[in-house]
């Protein structure tokens, strides 16, 4: 018996200074940094700022920038705190993306606004975690147009030499980072955007690799497949815990055609309501991190709300967020 204590104490020593070790190791390794490659072509890529280009990316940008990078404060992308962040993740901040060339990304080129965009790669092989979404999905002019509109003379723009220092990222997402979640690749084809008259393949454009509806949509962000967003687990049938910014739980609503707990029995003027304009057809407002995607045309929602008839139904009961009063 005593023996038996022993070998067993041993065994758990043995156990917690691998764990110890293995934790000590990630937090001195921290985030994995890549290598910056983004070959010939991306190096010497220039975006000519033409004014549809400018158009399309400011919409764009509406779309999947300004409600991270804008700070009320400075009315300009100078960057904010994320209080919808869980703090299990650490304490982080997004990033001053005006045209300042010291404290914003004005001395950024082309090429590396596009490598990051797509991959998270800094040109010093910092790799951003996943608060900064990537868009490896996201069709060429599209990322030319969102390149464009970051070189122009939009106010939001406006060089501004505020500056948060680097963020700190915690073990937990450390580990995350070394086990679960990487840098997509640069796409090896051109990325065209679908003809508007084929509408289920342009809705998916719009929803899967434009929007990336499906990443709050699914069930889970470090369960998702950033090249096949079909894989991520539950494909757009919510129950994704995400955060409001006074950090209370607010999980996405399931969005697949499931009549009992997902939106089947819902109208197209109730879907473009709720996309675009943020309302709940049960009365009220749809609430944050849901954000009126008010820039989309009809077309695009249209578009979305076909493509989402062809998405499988998923029975996924979300418990909704009610707020306090
Ligand atoms: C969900 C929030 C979120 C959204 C949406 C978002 N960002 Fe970011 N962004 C961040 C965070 C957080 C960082 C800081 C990442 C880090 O610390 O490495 C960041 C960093 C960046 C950087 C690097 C800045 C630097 O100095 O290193 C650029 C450039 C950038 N974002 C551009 C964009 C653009 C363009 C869009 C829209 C197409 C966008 N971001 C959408 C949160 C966001
Ligand atoms: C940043 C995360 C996020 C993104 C991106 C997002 N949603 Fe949502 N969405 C939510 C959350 C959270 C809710 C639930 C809000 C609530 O309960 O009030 C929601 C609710 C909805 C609803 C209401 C469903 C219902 O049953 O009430 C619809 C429709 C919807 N989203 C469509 C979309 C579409 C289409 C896109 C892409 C264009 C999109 N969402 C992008 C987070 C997101």
């Amino acid at each position: 018996m005593k023996r038996l204590f022993k070998i067993l104490g041993y065994t758990f020593a043995v156990l917690v200074l691998l764990i110890g070790a293995a934790l000590a190791f990630l937090y001195f390794k921290g985030i994995p940094t890549y290598p910056y490659e983004p070959g010939p072509e991306i190096s010497a890529l220039k975006v000519e700022p033409d004014s549809t280009r400018v158009a399309r990316g400011a919409k764009i940008a509406t779309l999947l920038c300004n409600e991270c990078h804008k700070d009320n404060a400075t009315g300009r992308l100078t960057g904010r705190g994320m209080p919808d962040i869980p703090a299990v993740f650490g304490k982080v901040h997004s990033l001053n993306i005006t045209n300042d060339r010291d404290h914003g990304i004005g001395a950024w080129t082309d090429g590396e606004l596009y490598y990051f965009l797509r991959t998270g790669i800094h040109k010093d092989e910092r790799w951003s975690p996943p608060f900064m979404p990537k868009f490896p999905l996201m069709a060429d002019e599209d990322l030319y147009s969102v390149i464009a509109w970051l070189r122009s003379d939009d106010p939001l723009l406006a060089a501004d030499s505020r500056e948060y220092p680097p963020n700190e990222f915690n073990l937990f997402m450390k580990f995350l980072c070394n086990i679960a979640m990487f840098p997509p690749p640069v796409p090896e084809q051109a990325i065209t955007i679908p003809d508007t008259t084929d509408k289920v393949a342009f809705g998916r454009y719009v929803a899967n690799g434009l929007c990336a509806c499906y990443a709050c949509h699914s069930a889970d962000f470090a369960k998702q497949d950033p090249i096949h967003p079909e894989k991520s687990l539950g494909f757009y049938g919510g129950g994704n815990p995400m955060l409001n910014l006074d950090g209370e739980l607010v999980p996405t609503a399931n969005i697949t055609m499931d009549k009992e707990t997902g939106i089947g029995t819902w109208t197209i003027e109730q879907f473009r309501d709720a996309t675009k304009y943020g309302k709940n057809p049960k009365g009220g407002p749809l609430h944050y991190p849901m954000f009126p995607h008010t820039t989309l045309t009809d077309t695009e929602v249209d578009a979305i709300w076909a493509y989402l008839q062809t998405v499988p139904p998923l029975k996924n009961a979300v418990a909704r967020y009610k707020p306090a009063n």
